[in-house]
């Protein structure tokens, strides 16, 4: 069968991945297609000064992706740019040239996935975004055709490799997120501007993306609560660990009786969840069917290789669909058409909560705490205090019985008015295993 060519805009860690993945493994890709991937035409603005040894030597190299949009000989573009710039008027360019599309642009995809997708369904081409979520985690796959059989009713996520190895070293060391962002940051880890991961703007935009596809509506990143991890202490994880639980930043999903509801922030979660073992730079995907029950998902959130793979492993499935004549056999969110989402407000959402304070100490703090929680009805569970040398700024917590989230913003919002508090009290929610 006659080769599929592919043009890759991008050459940066994903596309130098994706490259050397369709070189070396080139004969078990061919075995494995009954027909070969052939690089036609790779682009980037530096591309004069690139050694590729991975491109074939007849490829077009050019730092003009409108010469690849526009290759006569191009079945397949795969752009690796990210953002929501230059790399819209690709993949519109892509489109316009009945061009099929791999990308691995989460930003993208969450903002306007479902209408670039509605336009490649008009244009009879394919789409493709395994790699713009988790990496080396081939969900995309699963909620679009591996368990595409049942109803999801949950997702539980670990979505940005970068947080998550900053709370796990703070866990494992004892280390301030200061420190631990400051040595991430020199030894390449973190960018330079942490923002988007460590607030979980990242993991926002992926949670979008996965709760399209196994909700099958339009879901945008602005629809979801987002709270980063920059309060998290170390002393957290020694009363998260008294509680028996840890502390991640989850991307959650769920079905309730007043709509879907979905976050990102950081979390209690038990100890004895598989979810509470995902460590450093990994990431996972809890999946809750209604027929199928629990489904977990582990690996790379990042990296050429699994990232490569990702791309790889989508530019075969399209290649295969180009070459049978059926594009789009099944829609890339999973769905025939998005419903519209009608955000249900996290301040419904009911929870356990933890408590943390920081105070100067005095006889009455406690009873002064208790009686605002008494004020919302707030049940209180457990007062924990770890030993601690200084009275001036004290830590301890409180741990209360499920309440809404919007009694406790109402408690918490009475409380930072204390003059004993040394800063606003840090509440996090204790999530239940899904
Ligand atoms: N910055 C992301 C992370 C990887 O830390 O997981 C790319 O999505």
């Amino acid at each position: 069968m006659k080769d599929v060519n592919v043009g890759v805009i991008g050459l940066g860690n994903v596309g130098s991945g994706a490259l050397a993945i369709l070189n070396t493994n080139a004969e078990q890709i061919a075995q494995k297609l009954g027909f070969r991937l052939r690089v036609a035409a790779v682009c980037s603005r530096s591309v004069a000064s690139l050694n590729l040894p991975d491109v074939p030597v007849d490829a077009l190299r050019t730092a003009d992706w409108r010469d690849v949009v526009t290759h006569p000989e191009v079945d397949v573009v795969v752009e690796l740019v990210g953002g929501t710039g230059v790399a819209k008027e690709m993949l519109d360019g892509a489109i316009a040239n009945r061009k099929s599309i791999i990308t691995a642009n989460k930003e993208l995809m969450a903002l306007e996935g479902a209408d670039i997708w509605d336009r490649a369904i008009k244009a009879g081409i394919n789409l493709a975004m395994e790699a713009s979520v988790a990496g080396g985690i081939p969900i995309h796959t699963v909620l679009r055709e591996g368990i595409s059989g049942d109803r999801i009713v949950a997702i539980a996520g670990i979505l940005n490799g970068t947080s998550n190895y900053i709370l796990t070293e703070m866990e494992r060391r004892g280390d301030s997120f200061d420190q631990v962002l400051a040595e991430a940051q020199a030894l390449g880890y973190a960018e330079a501007d942490p923002t988007a991961d460590v607030d979980g703007y990242d993991a926002r935009s992926k949670l979008a993306i996965l709760s399209a596809l196994a909700f099958g509506e339009r879901i945008t990143p602005g629809d979801i609560f987002v709270e980063g991890i920059r309060r998290i202490t170390a002393q957290d994880f020694d009363y998260a660990h008294q509680l028996g639980h840890t502390i991640r930043l989850v991307c959650s999903a769920q079905q309730t009786e007043r709509g879907l509801m979905l976050s990102v922030r950081p979390a209690l979660i038990p100890q004895s969840t598989i979810l509470a073992g995902v460590k450093g730079a990994y990431n996972a995907v809890w999946v809750k069917g209604h027929f199928g029950a629990d489904t977990f998902y582990y690996g790379r959130g990042a990296g050429p290789n699994p990232t490569g793979v990702a791309v790889v492993s989508d530019l075969m499935r399209v290649a295969r669909e180009i070459r049978s004549g059926s594009p789009e056999r099944v829609s890339p969110f999973a769905h025939e058409r998005l419903g519209v989402y009608r955000p249900v407000s996290i301040t419904q959402q009911h929870r356990p909560y933890y408590l943390r304070f920081r105070v100067d100490d005095r006889p009455g703090i406690i009873a002064e705490l208790a009686g605002i929680l008494a004020s919302k009805r707030i049940g209180l569970e457990a007062v924990l205090q770890l030993p601690c040398d200084t009275k001036h700024d004290l830590p301890f917590v409180i741990t209360v019985e499920s309440t809404s989230e919007l009694a406790i913003r109402e408690a918490t919002e009475q409380m930072s008015k204390l003059d004993f508090l040394r800063e606003p009290p840090l509440a996090l929610p204790m999530e239940p295993p899904l």
